[in-house]
């Protein structure tokens, strides 16, 4: 996520509002600016209709049926797996787990990979911009291990002191687990480099790509990681369904971390043995419509092109950038060179929430708060920040409905004219 790929776009260059039915709601009687991405992104026709036909068509259970229908239906949740597996280009289809979303995938590498390798003492590192998914599954299995945490601290700027990752990169780190964007600043981290260095020492790496996937194209390969994890619903996919990446040699090791139908080879009460990987980790029926309607979501954005998908959002980066710069009494929270579509930003004066709620009167949906990352917040030495995230379908009014509803939160507040920063840096 550089500048545009096409140095010569400098607008928008999208214009999909259309394929998304909820945008053409009004919210309290206006037009609505969605900028919530971060949070979750809306969904094209074409994802909702997968997920419908899946249930009007093919619907049936998985892997335990002789008819039909449910051959038909493994078909299409193992035809959602290989989609997976080329969407983060992995080497195989084996090695994408379906989970929940992000958090369980992260939860899972924490019990299955961490808990039984981790000892007093050894280290996992981390930075002060994880999103609480990314720390507390770790916190508890340090509790169960003894294992410690780590912290890459955060400049002023949002980016990570990558001298600091040196001089706690140890003989003692085990792993490394890093967001590859911000959720909370829009910062994308240097996550192939980190992985190199990492293995270098013979750590473990994770990349936590819950605010990744949607904006740039991801190869897993090409990034060297061990793990990857996303979720659909930020991805234009429904809730309730996301996937890890795991490296086969590691995935082959790791012991299921819960059980029940579908994972197993055999059971018996002296003795039960497992499915190999990926069903070892996919306890239960899966969310099998949630699957098929991902990889719906997956050809959507394919369709469209991460590459375009990129540029379109850096030009609203800039605009969006240069606009709230200009606010007399805007501060932008995160100005890293390299960034995703998050404007996070403070208004002198009004309370992120406060200002989040005179935002949605005038139909501009933002996330106020801490974001999940109340760590990052305790480092700006603030409660929360709102957040403006952009999407594929967003254009300039979008950007121009918030600008002007922060103007009129300023003249609500009577703090219309305040200073402005003007640089965009954090206080
Ligand atoms: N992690 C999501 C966000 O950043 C919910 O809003």
């Amino acid at each position: 996520m550089n500048a545009p790929c096409d140095p010569g776009a400098q607008t928008p260059i999208l214009d999909l509002a259309a394929d998304f039915p909820i945008l053409s709601r009004p919210v309290h009687g206006r037009r609505l600016a969605y900028l919530d991405n971060g949070a979750t992104t809306q969904k094209p026709a074409a994802v909702i209709e997968a997920e419908a036909r899946f249930y009007r068509e093919s619907n049936a259970n998985i892997h335990r049926g002789v008819h039909w229908l449910s051959q038909h239906a493994t078909e299409l949740y193992d035809g959602a797996r290989a989609t997976v597996q080329r969407f983060l280009n992995a080497a195989r289809a084996d090695e994408i787990v379906f989970t929940r979303g992000t958090t369980e995938a992260i939860n899972l590498v924490a019990q299955s990979w961490g808990r039984p390798r981790l000892a007093a003492g050894d280290e996992i590192l981390l930075s002060t911009m994880e999103h609480h998914s990314n720390i507390v599954p770790w916190q508890l299995v340090c509790e169960q291990t003894g294992a410690v945490l780590k912290v890459i601290p955060v400049r002023d700027n949002g980016e990570l002191d990558m001298a600091a990752f040196a001089g706690l990169l140890g003989e003692r780190t085990r792993l490394l687990a890093i967001t590859h964007v911000s959720n909370a600043l829009g910062t994308v981290n240097p996550v192939a480099k980190m992985t190199r260095r990492a293995h270098e020492m013979g750590a473990v790496v994770l990349v936590d790509g819950a605010q990744a996937v949607a904006h740039q194209a991801v190869d897993v390969q090409a990034i060297g990681c061990d793990f990857y994890a996303f979720s659909g619903h930020k991805l234009y996919g429904p809730t309730g369904i996301g996937a890890l990446y795991g490296r086969a040699e590691l995935l082959r090791h790791m012991p299921p971390w819960q059980g029940g139908g579908d994972m197993i080879r055999t059971v018996a009460f002296d003795n039960t043995t497992f499915a190999p990987p990926p069903q070892r980790f996919e306890a239960g029926t899966p969310n099998i419509a949630g699957a098929i309607a991902l990889a719906a979501a997956i050809d959507y954005v394919q369709g469209v092109g991460l590459a375009r998908i990129h540029v379109h959002e850096q030009a609203l980066l800039d605009y969006g950038t240069r606009a709230l710069a200009a606010i007399p009494g805007v501060r932008l929270v995160g100005t890293a060179e390299r960034k995703a579509g998050i404007l996070s930003f403070l208004v002198d004066g009004i309370h992120p929430h406060d200002l989040g709620t005179i935002l949605d009167a005038e139909g501009v949906a933002i996330r106020a708060g801490h974001h999940c990352a109340m760590p990052l917040m305790t480092r700006f030495g603030i409660p929360g920040t709102a957040r403006a995230s952009l999407g594929l379908y967003n254009g300039l009014a979008d950007l121009d409905a918030l600008v002007a509803a922060i103007h009129k939160a300023q003249e609500l507040f009577g703090t219309r004219g305040g200073t402005a920063s003007g640089n965009g840096r954090v206080a």
